[in-house]
C-alpha cells in the first residue's frame, strides 16, 4: 500500500469517510483515527498498531454539541472541566450512550471523549461530519509520534494517509475518569493534574494495587530499543560504552561518558523532546539512554510516568 503523506485535510476526509484510517496531528501527538461509524476501519486500526483489543479508544470531538448525543450526562464538576480546558490536551472519561459502538469501548460501558485544539485536527473532524476514534499513532509498545515523520517509520506501505502538521506538547493527554466522584486520575498528561485537582479535586491514591487504572496502563509503553535508565543528580553510571550512551536531562551530568546528549531549558522542553530522543537514539543506534527524573510535579510527573514505562 502506498503511503500518502499530505497537508489537504480534504483529501484526509475523504479517505476517511471510504472507511480508511488516517494519521493526523493533534496538540499532544499524532492520532491514527477511523469515524466512530465505521466499524470495519476500527479493526484496522487495531490491526496496524498491534493493539490488544481490550485497550478502549479515545473519541475526538470537534464541537461541545456533539458531546450529548456521546454520552449519558455531564455533571457539574465535568462542566467545569470541559469550560476550562476543553479544546485541550484532557480527556473525560464518561458512561456511554448506545449511539457509540462497543468496538470504539472495547465493550466498557464507558467512553474516553476529548475536544482537540490543534487546528488542523479539528477542521479534519469536521469535515468528516462524524468523531474520530483515535489512539496514539505509533506501533504499541513504541514512544508516540510527535513528528509525522515518526508515523511514517512505524507506518509505511501500512496505511494510506498521513495529514502533515505539528505538534505541541509531545506528550499524551491527561485522562480523568469522571463517573464516580471524587474523579480519578487515571494518566498524566499534557495538562498539569494539579490545576485539575485545584478545580474539582481528585480522588486520593491509596497505595499500590494490582488493578490497572486504565486498559492501557496495564501494557508495556513509550520504549525504544534502547535501555532506558532513569538517574538523579548524584546517580553512579554503570561503566557503558562511550559511543552507544546516550543523556536527556535538565541538567548536563558533567560525565565523559555521554556520547549524546540533549539537555532542555526547562520541563515543558522535555516533555516536548522525550519521544521524538527516545527515537533518534533507536536510529543511531544508542545501546542505553540515561534520563534525568524530574520533580513530580506538573508536566514532571507525566514525564515520569512515561519514564518509568519505559525503564520497565
Ligand atoms: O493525547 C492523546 O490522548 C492521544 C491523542 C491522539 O489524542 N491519544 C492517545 O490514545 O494517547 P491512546 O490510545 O494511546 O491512549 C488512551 C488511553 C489508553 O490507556 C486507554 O486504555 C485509555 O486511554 N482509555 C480509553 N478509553 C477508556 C475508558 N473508557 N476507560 C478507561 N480508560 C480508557
Ligand atoms: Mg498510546
Amino acid at each position: 500500500m502506498h503511503t500518502l503523506v499530505t497537508k489537504s485535510i480534504n483529501k484526509a476526509s475523504e479517505i476517511l469517510i471510504s472507511g480508511e484510517i488516517v494519521a493526523f496531528p493533534t496538540e499532544t501527538v499524532f492520532g491514527l483515527g477511523a469515524l466512530i461509524n465505521r466499524e470495519d476501519a476500527i479493526e484496522k486500526i487495531y490491526l496496524a498498531k498491534g493493539r490488544a483489543k481490550d485497550n478502549p479508544l479515545i473519541v475526538h470531538i470537534s464541537n461541545l454539541s456533539s458531546l450529548d448525543s456521546l454520552v449519558q450526562e455531564i455533571k457539574p464538576n465535568v462542566q467545569k472541566l470541559i469550560d476550562n480546558f476543553w479544546p485541550g490536551p484532557l480527556t473525560l472519561i464518561f458512561k456511554k450512550n448506545n449511539s457509540i459502538g462497543n468496538f470504539v469501548t472495547s465493550g466498557l460501558s464507558t467512553v474516553a471523549i476529548r475536544f482537540p485544539k490543534h487546528k488542523i485536527a479539528q477542521e479534519l473532524i469536521t469535515q468528516c461530519k462524524v468523531p474520530i476514534a483515535a489512539p496514539s499513532a505509533n506501533i504499541s509498545g513504541k514512544p508516540s509520534s510527535t513528528k509525522y515523520q515518526h508515523v511514517l517509520e512505524d507506518f509505511e506501505g501500512k496505511i494510506p494517509c498521513i495529514l502533515e502538521g505539528k505538534t505541541v506538547h509531545g506528550l499524551e493527554s491527561t485522562v480523568i475518569d469522571c463517573t464516580s466522584e471524587p474523579f480519578s486520575l487515571l494518566r498524566s498528561g499534557a495538562i498539569p493534574f494539579e490545576r485539575i485537582e485545584q478545580l474539582v479535586g481528585l480522588r486520593k491514591t491509596t497505595g499500590r494495587t494490582n488493578q490497572p487504572k486504565s486498559p492501557g496502563m496495564k501494557y508495556r509503553h513509550y520504549s525504544p530499543k534502547a535501555k532506558v535508565y532513569i538517574v538523579s543528580e548524584n546517580s553512579h553510571l554503570p561503566e557503558v560504552s562511550y559511543e552507544t550512551s546516550a543523556f536527556i536531562g535538565l541538567r548536563d551530568l558533567e560525565t565523559s561518558k555521554i556520547f549524546k546528549k540533549l539537555i532542555c531549558k526547562d520541563l515543558d522542553e522535555y516533555a516536548e523532546n522525550l519521544f521524538s530522543f527516545f527515537r533518534d537514539c533507536d536510529r543511531e543506534s544508542i545501546e542505553f539512554i540515561y534520563c534525568e527524573r524530574p520533580e513530580d510535579l506538573g508536566i514532571g510527573k507525566a514525564i515520569n510516568e512515561r519514564l518509568s514505562k519505559a525503564a520497565s
